[in-house]
């Protein structure tokens, strides 16, 4: 699959040599993207909250050089990460025809996150995006009549081919990924700010992170989406998010708290479904998740507090939650959810408006 759109012309001369650096958040998908086809394409649209704290950030130095191939090296808070190589590699091989400086240089990639790497919050959405954003910084020098939205479409679209979601996080707050046929300009290739009105309960949602398992993930995202091929739930499931993503568009508009939740939570739990019926099946929630959704459920029929949570492909839960009812459930998290995380760790976060630049 070639896409013409993001082939440049031939650059009129090179740098020799320069440093760009970006910061990209994470992102938690309120529908939920899982399954996939060739070339990064997703089989069913999806939406999520851009964060705030939780973030990558990347500097990358670029040198020119004489060998052939590729070269890189990537460090991780300083320390060289010959583990990270093979899925930069794979990254490159896939966008080197989106960007054809890649073989001119030699890279070096200093990242680091706001988040410990062992928290299970998955560092690929952010540190992709981030990437994405100094490879295109780059190519903006060679091509600087390109327009900023050029810009964010297309470190989108690179971004995908590092991670799906990882198109998610450029932007802010609300971003759409897939084509939905009630979106407008919302595309298979790369994220798109959601473009309608979104109603004040939604400025400044929070978004707590609890920490269940920091552990590695058991099962990669990349054979979890596979798992979704002759997956006998597969079509219901990829339908229901469209319908999800329209009664969405809805509650966005609205500011329907209590339909949000239902939609939310919904999502987060065939995620988790669609794990447990494949073939093979695994579980990825611990004891611990569900004491938490079970606590939640009960405090929110107790005090009618809008408190829901999501899941990842993964033990932690996203605590979600309107700015105006934080104090409370700030206070509740700390006092009966806090005891099931691993060391009492979780990591408060809101919606953030997407990537930034860093200034040298
Ligand atoms: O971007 P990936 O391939 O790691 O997939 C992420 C999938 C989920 O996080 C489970 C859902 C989503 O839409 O973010």
């Amino acid at each position: 699959m070639i896409v013409n759109e993001f082939i440049p012309k031939p650059y009129k001369q090179l740098l020799e040599r320069g440093v760009t650096a970006y910061s990209a958040p994470s992102n938690i998908a309120l529908v939920k993207y899982w399954g996939k086809k060739a070339h990064q394409i997703p089989a069913n649209p999806s939406i999520s909250f851009t964060l705030d704290n939780c973030k990558t950030t990347t500097t990358l130095k670029f040198e020119k050089k004489t060998s052939e191939g590729f070269s890189f090296e990537v460090f991780l808070e300083g320390v060289l990460e010959e583990d990270f190589k093979p899925k930069i590699e794979q990254f490159f091989n896939r966008i080197e025809m989106y960007l054809p400086f890649l073989r001119t240089y030699h890279f070096v990639i200093e990242t680091s996150n706001t988040f410990p790497h062992s928290s299970g919050i998955a560092s690929s959405a952010s540190g992709m995006s981030a990437l994405a954003l100094c490879l295109m910084k780059i190519e903006q020098q060679l091509n600087p009549d390109m327009s900023k939205e050029f810009f964010n479409k297309k470190a989108s679209f690179l971004a995908r081919l590092g991670s799906g979601s990882a198109c998610r996080s450029i932007k802010g707050s609300l971003v759409v990924w897939g084509t939905h046929a009630n979106i407008e300009g919302s595309s298979d290739l790369f994220g798109i700010k959601y473009p309608y009105e979104v109603h004040q309960n939604f400025t400044n949602y929070h978004d707590t992170i609890l920490l269940v398992d920091k552990g590695e993930k058991q099962v990669s995202s990349t054979v979890g989406h596979n798992l979704m091929h002759n997956h006998p739930f597969a079509e219901q499931r990829f339908e229901q998010a469209h319908s999800n993503l329209d009664a969405l568009i809805l509650v966005l508009k609205s500011g329907d708290l209590s339909t949000f939740i239902r939609i939310v939570e919904s999502e987060a739990l065939t995620l988790h479904a669609m794990m447990m019926s494949s073939d093979s099946y695994f579980i990825l929630m611990k004891p611990n998740t569900l004491e938490i959704i079970n606590k939640i459920w009960a405090f929110r029929a107790q005090t009618g507090l809008h408190i829901c949570f999501t899941l990842d492909a993964g033990a932690n839960v996203h605590v979600l939650f309107p700015e105006a009812e934080a104090k409370e459930i700030q206070e509740f998290i700390k006092t009966e959810l806090a005891l099931h995380c691993q060391n009492g760790h979780f990591i408060e976060d809101k919606l953030g408006q997407g990537a930034q630049p860093i200034k040298n």
